[in-house]
């Protein structure tokens, strides 16, 4: 069986471990849309340089790499993201508040609509599958826009797994837990003042809390190859 996986944020972090996970599958081709390219020499691998913030390029751009595109399955991963801004509301800023809205929430469901008119009529198991985040459930001080769109994002995976589900495709939101990535190290670095859990992050890095990228990618791939299992909204991966 021929699986084609779109995977947002592959450069790095745990989007780099989900692409080395199918990228060591037989008959997976992986398509990874970051703003930089790792150019790695493997004949599975596609990758294009794009900047999700950038709305207006993108729906054109994903519609012509998702029409051109046949497998037996298909998985969009929307993993790319940013923590945004580390301060309290009152000290945010317009641009950076947008910069994470667009790349937390509204390119995800942008490429979901993609996709889903690219393959409604296309035979074969499709899905889409969202990074969520502890922080969709529960407040973090300081960190308001991404807070905001982690949660946006899980009510849409729910909203579209309803509408889609009887056209064939599921929908996902998975919260992959605390992960050893380079947005924990982005965490660490906010300042104090802007930021009450400062301590508490350090702590989970320097006590080793942080799971291994290259688990919860294998966490997330059998989740995905095991639809009917779990529904719409997972909110901690490492509880599997
Ligand atoms: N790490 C955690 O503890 C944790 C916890 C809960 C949820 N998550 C979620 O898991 C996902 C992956 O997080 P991570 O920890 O692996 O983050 P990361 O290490 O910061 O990696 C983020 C990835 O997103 C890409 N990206 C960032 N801004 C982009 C943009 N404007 N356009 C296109 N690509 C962009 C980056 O590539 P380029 O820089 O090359 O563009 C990189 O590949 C995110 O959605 C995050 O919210 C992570």
């Amino acid at each position: 069986m021929k699986t084609a996986v779109f995977l947002t944020g592959h450069s790095r972090g745990l989007g780099r471990a989900i692409l080395e996970h199918y990228l060591a599958q037989d008959k997976v081709e992986v398509f990874g849309f970051s703003r930089n390219k790792l150019h790695l020499s493997h004949s599975n691998l596609q990758e294009w340089e794009v900047d999700f913030t950038d709305l207006a390029k993108i729906e054109t751009i994903m519609t012509t790499i998702f029409s051109g595109v046949k497998a037996d399955r298909y998985f969009l991963i929307n993993n790319a993201g940013w923590i945004g801004e580390i301060k309290p509301v009152g000290k945010l800023n317009l641009q950076e508040m947008q910069a994470a809205l667009h790349l937390n929430l509204l390119a995800p469901m942008l490429l979901t609509n993609s996709f889903v008119n690219a393959f409604r009529e296309v035979p074969g198991q499709k899905i889409i599958c969202n990074l969520s985040s502890g922080a969709a459930y529960a407040p973090v001080s300081g960190w308001a826009s991404y807070c905001s769109s982690k949660a946006g994002l899980d009510m849409f995976a729910r909203v579209a797994d309803e509408d889609l589900r009887p056209f064939g495709f599921r929908v996902f939101s998975i919260a992959p837990g605390k992960v050893d990535t380079e947005m924990q190290a982005e965490i660490r670095e906010a300042k104090a003042e802007d930021f009450p859990a400062l301590e508490r992050f350090q702590g989970y890095f320097h006590q080793g809390e942080l799971a291994d990228s290259k688990i919860v990618a294998t966490q997330l791939a059998y989740i995905l190859s095991h639809p009917e299992e779990f529904p719409a909204v997972v909110q901690d991966v490492r509880r599997l």
